[in-house]
């Protein structure tokens, strides 16, 4: 098969991860006969300095005509004091929606090898972490409207958080269909008991839970769910929940799986061209120092293959890998832990290529 791909590197240890993520993927090509063209894409603050603009149109319209867009990360201190709408997250924003990929995939799942990792006790590991957030990713209140301006000789800010039922039944409908194919237990995670979006949330929840009652629906509110992810994660099959509770919960779920590093996400929306990233931001701190982790991204490659590109086997392949080099006990740092082989962003990548084999 012949697939194009729109690249975004991005800021920070975006172009490092994502290096990694193209030399697996020409791997996979290799071996199973397909082709892969790429094309590169500026979005962030690498764009902002090359273009004055964080996403501009013609970048936009790579991704929207490609088969798929594999992105690293974007952001870094050096664009913070630009204003709002310029910064290196509104183009990720603009991406999302221009896209109009409107669910947002998170896995929260431990791997064996990685389980002390996890800053949780070791009996609550035991019991089994293995979940998925499913996040309303266009909508709610980073697409609301923002402004900042005087009232009564100070400056008031205002975030609109809304949702119409058109929105919420959508995203629903992804969180009942992800939960049929895996343990049919969904938790919609909400604010009812003080948000009118909440309540109009749950309502659509439980209107849709009667056309999927092979399906068990249960609610939580959103603070609780914070807490219950710690206690017991064992609890949680699919989550769906609106944006930015989404964005606060998956890095939570990530943290007990070990790392934030090890996360993929895919976001897709109604066609089958998806957005796939890695949850975890642009780190500059660590950037072009070979010590990021690249296997989020990696697995989001796979996801990419999975979901968009009808690849199950390549994209199992991928999975195995990775599996693989984590038995032989290789880590990045930030999953590195006693009696294990540290190794940098570069040479896991390599690890992880030569364990790709054709089944
Ligand atoms: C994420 C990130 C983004 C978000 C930022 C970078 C805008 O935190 O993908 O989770 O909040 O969605
Ligand atoms: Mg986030």
């Amino acid at each position: 098969m012949t697939k194009n791909i729109a690249v975004i590197r991005g800021d920070g240890i975006g172009p490092e991860i994502v290096e990694q993520a193209l030399k697996v993927l020409n791997k996979v090509a290799e071996i199973y006969g397909h082709t892969f063209n790429y094309t590169d894409v500026d979005m962030g603050g690498c764009a902002i300095d090359k273009w004055g603009n964080p996403l501009p149109e013609e970048m936009l319209k790579k991704c929207v005509e490609s088969d798929s867009v594999l992105l690293g990360a974007v952001g870094g201190e050096k664009w913070n004091s630009v204003p709002g709408d310029m910064r290196p997250e509104k183009g990720l924003l603009r991406l999302r929606a221009g896209m109009g990929v409107y669910s947002n995939n998170r896995p929260a799942k431990i791997w064996k090898q990685l389980a002390d990792a996890s800053p949780l006790k070791k009996e609550i590991v035991d019991k089994g972490i293995d979940f998925i957030i499913v996040r309303e990713l266009i909508g709610g209140i980073y697409f609301g409207e923002h402004k900042t301006d005087e009232e009564n000789g100070e400056k008031k800010a205002v975030d609109v958080l809304a949702y119409t039922e058109s929105e919420i039944e959508r995203i629903g409908r992804i969180g009942f269909e992800t939960a049929r194919k895996r343990n049919k237990r969904l938790c919609s995670v909400e604010k009812s008991n003080v948000l009118d979006s909440s309540r109009l949330w749950k309502a659509v929840m439980h209107r849709l839970a009667e056309e999927y009652p092979d399906v068990e629906l249960s609610d939580m509110l959103v603070d609780n769910c914070a807490m219950q992810i710690v206690k017991n994660p064992a609890q949680f099959d699919v989550i769906v929940t609106e944006n930015m509770f989404g964005d606060i919960l998956s890095d939570e779920a990530s943290m007990i799986t070990g790392s934030i590093g090890m996360i993929p996400s895919s976001s897709l929306g109604a066609s089958s061209c998806g957005l796939y990233e890695p949850i975890h931001g642009s780190a500059p701190d660590i950037a072009g120092m070979d010590i990021a982790n690249p296997i989020g991204t990696i697995l989001s490659a796979a996801m990419m293959l999975r979901y968009s590109f009808d690849m199950p086997e390549e994209a199992d392949a991928i999975e195995n890998a990775v599996s693989a080099v984590l038995d032989d006990g290789f880590r990045t740092a930030d999953i590195m832990s006693d009696g294990c082989k540290k190794v940098g962003c570069c040479e896991m990548g390599k690890l992880i290529i030569s364990k790709l084999e054709r089944k």
